[in-house]
């Protein structure tokens, strides 16, 4: 069962193989190969992304990147025996790109389709490096449209336990980006900019840390910037270091709250802003002291990727989800914690 993924969401053009030859089963199961287009540099000179213009260049990109990924696997399209798609969560026209690729694509060979959840991609991102990381976990899933602490209870059954009330993590780090005139997408570039600053000269809030629960905010952060940023003393280096250790900080307090709540042991951290070294190293230490473990993606899977689209698809497509029609459905807004009672066949 080998799965082609598809992921047109949002900026990234990405198609990936996922499975195992015939023959042999799920054991063996593997990444053939990947590919991606980002349009990062065709919306930089607007600051983010422009919708029209990520659905006109996923058209073009799309085929091209196939013949890439079959050439690089050394497969055929008739080694293809599942097509996964992101159906959403993402932008309406972008999705519509991949679901009819793939929808045609697999109407064409007699072959079933299978809807992804771009989050659940996300999450499942660790396991494209480590097979053996299995549910239950807490998954924290931060990316430019997402922050998310998910319960994954066992495979594809998610408790939503807290999220971002207003700006998603990666979203605070692009808006701070473009206040101390940094490209997009800001995240990598405030982080650049970080390690050059005194993570200490400069505090900022740690946002809803100082009542309990399991929920986010990042636009106080945003406006806290702006203000420090007008009374002009402070360097760019260091208002960008105190920026990210308030985020750092307070994604670790939560995701700890989380791992107490729940009572599991494991921590997955996924989506873009997982790419963070940062996090990373704080969340690492947050592990060690309290006992528990944590996963996170290769960092080129950390961002949007086809090969967890194609890892999620296989897992679903081995289970006999899949369908055989000419529907073409994406979701735009598409809760992750609904994703069980969304049956797909
Ligand atoms: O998961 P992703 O590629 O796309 C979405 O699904 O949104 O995440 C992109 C987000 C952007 O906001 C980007 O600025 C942020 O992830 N990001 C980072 C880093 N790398 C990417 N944020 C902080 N530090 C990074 N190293
Ligand atoms: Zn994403």
């Amino acid at each position: 069962m080998r799965v082609l993924g598809i992921e047109t969401s949002c900026d990234e053009t990405a198609l990936a193989i996922y499975g195992h030859p015939p023959g042999e089963d799920r054991q063996t199961a593997r990444l053939y190969g990947h590919v991606l287009h980002s349009q990062i540099a065709m919306h930089a000179d607007y600051g983010g992304v422009v919708p029209e213009l990520a659905s006109r260049d996923h058209v073009q990109k799309i085929w091209p990147l196939l013949d890439t990924l079959l050439d690089e696997c050394e497969l055929s399209a008739g080694d293809i025996d599942a097509v996964a798609y992101t159906a959403g969560p993402g932008l309406v026209g972008a999705l519509m790109v991949g679901a009819c690729f793939a929808t045609a694509f697999a109407w064409a060979r007699h072959l079933p389709v299978v809807r992804v959840h771009h989050m659940e991609g996300h999450l499942l991102a660790p396991m494209l490096d480590d097979p053996e990381l299995k549910p239950p976990f807490v998954a924290l899933l931060v990316s430019g449209g997402h922050s998310q602490l998910v319960a994954v209870h066992q495979a594809g059954e998610y408790e939503l336990l807290g999220e971002s009330l207003d700006d998603a993590a990666g979203e605070a780090f692009d808006k701070v980006a473009k206040m101390l005139e940094l490209d997009y997408p800001g995240g990598p570039n405030v982080a650049k900019l970080a390690d050059t600053g005194d993570r200490t000269a400069l505090r900022f809030p740690r946002p809803m840390t100082d009542r309990p629960g399991l929920d986010m905010s990042f636009s106080g952060l945003k406006t806290f910037t702006r203000n420090v940023l007008a009374e002009g003393k402070a360097s760019h280096a260091d208002i960008a270091a105190a920026f990210q250790e308030a985020v750092v900080d307070s994604l670790v307090i939560k995701s700890r709250r989380a791992i107490e709540a729940t009572g599991y042991r494991q921590l997955v951290v996924a989506g873009g802003v997982s790419a963070n070294r940062r996090l990373r190293t704080v969340m690492d230490a947050a592990g060690r002291k309290a006992g528990f473990g944590i996963a996170y993606p290769r960092a080129e899977f950390c961002t949007d990727n086809g090969a967890m689209i194609a890892l999620a698809g296989y897992r679903r497509a081995i289970e006999g989800e899949g369908r055989h029609n000419l529907e073409v459905l994406v979701t735009p807004r598409w809760p992750l914690a609904s994703l069980m009672a969304d049956s797909q066949t």
